[in-house]
C-alpha cells in the first residue's frame, strides 16, 4: 500500500521490540510497516479487534506482530498491553504513543466540557499511561516517540481542546525525557502537519462547516510544500526517532509539516 524502497530498509531495528498505540490507524500502521521492514517486532494496540486484525494482515501478520485490544485512557488496558508485548517478545525497546482522536471544532464559548475532557483523556492521559507502564520495562537505550501535531506548536481557531492537548504532550515529553535520560532512554515528540487520511479529512469537513470556507484548500495554501503529507512520510520520521540514527536527540520536537509552522 505504501511504497517502501528496499534500499531504505537498513535493519535499523533488528531485534528490537516495539509497541505502537493507535496501531490500526493510518500513521500507526504505516509506522508498524516500516518498523517491521527494518527488522523490528511490533505490538499493535488499538480500541477494536476487527481493525486490528485487518492491520495485522496488512503488515504480513506473522509471529513478529502481536495485536492487543485496549483503550489508552484505561490504566488496566495499557498495563495489559505492555505486558502482552513483553510476554510475546521478551523485551520492549520502543514505544510510539500515537493513539488519537480528532476533536470537535467549535468556538470556545460553545465548546462542550465532555468533549474537552474526552480529548484530554486520549491525548494526555493516554500518553501519560503509555509512558508510565512502558517505561517500567523499556530497555536502557530505548526510545519513546509521542505523536503530537503542528497543533502542539501553533494553533488554529475553533479547536481549543485538540490544540491544548497536543501542546500538553510536549510538556509531558520534556519532563519525562529528563527523568529517563539517565537510562539512555530518549523521549521526543513528532509534529506532523495535515496528513492525507480520513482523520484529517474529518477535521477539515468540520472546519469547513464552521468557517464556510474550504479547509483543505486553506491548509494546502498554508503549507509551503503545498500539499498534505502521506502517512508513510510521517512514519519515516518516527523511524528516525525510534532508532539509534537519532542517538543524541532527546527532549526535542521534530516538525514534519512541509514548512507549515515556520
Ligand atoms: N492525520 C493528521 O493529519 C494528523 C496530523 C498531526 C497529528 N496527527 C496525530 O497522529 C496520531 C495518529 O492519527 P492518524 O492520522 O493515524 O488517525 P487514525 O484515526 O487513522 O489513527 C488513530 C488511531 O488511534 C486509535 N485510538 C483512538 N482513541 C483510542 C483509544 N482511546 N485507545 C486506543 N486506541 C485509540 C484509533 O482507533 C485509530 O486507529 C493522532 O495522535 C493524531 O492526533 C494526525
Amino acid at each position: 500500500m505504501w511504497p517502501v524502497k528496499e534500499e531504505l530498509t537498513l535493519g535499523l531495528l533488528d531485534g528490537k521490540a516495539c509497541l505502537v498505540t493507535g496501531g490500526a490507524g493510518s500513521i500507526g500502521l504505516a509506522t508498524a510497516r516500516l518498523f517491521l521492514a527494518d527488522g523490528a517486532r511490533v505490538a499493535l494496540f488499538d480500541r477494536d479487534a476487527e481493525p486490528l486484525a485487518r492491520a495485522a494482515d496488512q503488515v504480513g501478520g506473522d509471529d513478529r506482530v502481536r495485536t492487543v485490544v485496549g483503550d489508552v485512557t484505561n490504566e488496566d488496558d495499557v498495563a495489559a498491553g505492555v505486558a502482552a508485548a513483553v510476554e510475546r517478545f521478551g523485551r520492549l525497546d520502543v514505544l510510539v504513543a500515537n493513539a488519537g482522536t480528532p476533536a470537535a471544532a467549535a468556538p470556545v464559548t460553545e465548546f462542550g466540557v465532555e468533549e474537552f475532557d474526552a480529548t484530554f483523556a486520549v491525548h494526555v492521559r493516554g500518553v501519560f499511561l503509555a509512558c508510565k507502564h512502558a517505561l517500567r520495562v523499556l530497555s536502557d537505550g530505548g526510545s519513546v516517540v509521542i505523536v503530537s501535531s503542528v497543533a502542539g506548536l501553533r494553533a488554529d481557531a475553533g479547536v481549543c481542546a485538540y490544540v491544548a492537548a497536543k501542546h500538553a504532550q510536549v510538556g509531558l515529553m520534556r519532563s519525562i525525557a529528563k527523568e529517563v535520560a539517565g537510562r539512555g532512554i530518549r523521549v521526543n515528540t513528532i509534529h506532523p502537519g495535515p496528513v492525507d487520511n480520513a482523520f484529517q479529512a474529518g477535521i477539515e469537513d468540520r472546519l469547513s462547516a464552521l468557517t464556510g470556507g474550504d479547509a483543505t484548500e486553506a491548509f494546502n495554501a498554508a503549507i509551503p510544500l503545498g500539499r498534505h503529507a502521506g502517512a508513510d512520510e510521517i512514519a519515516r520520521s518516527i523511524l528516525y526517532l525510534a532508532t539509534d540514527q537519532s542517538s543524541f536527540t532527546t527532549a526535542s520536537t521534530l516538525v514534519v509539516d512541509g514548512g507549515m509552522s515556520a
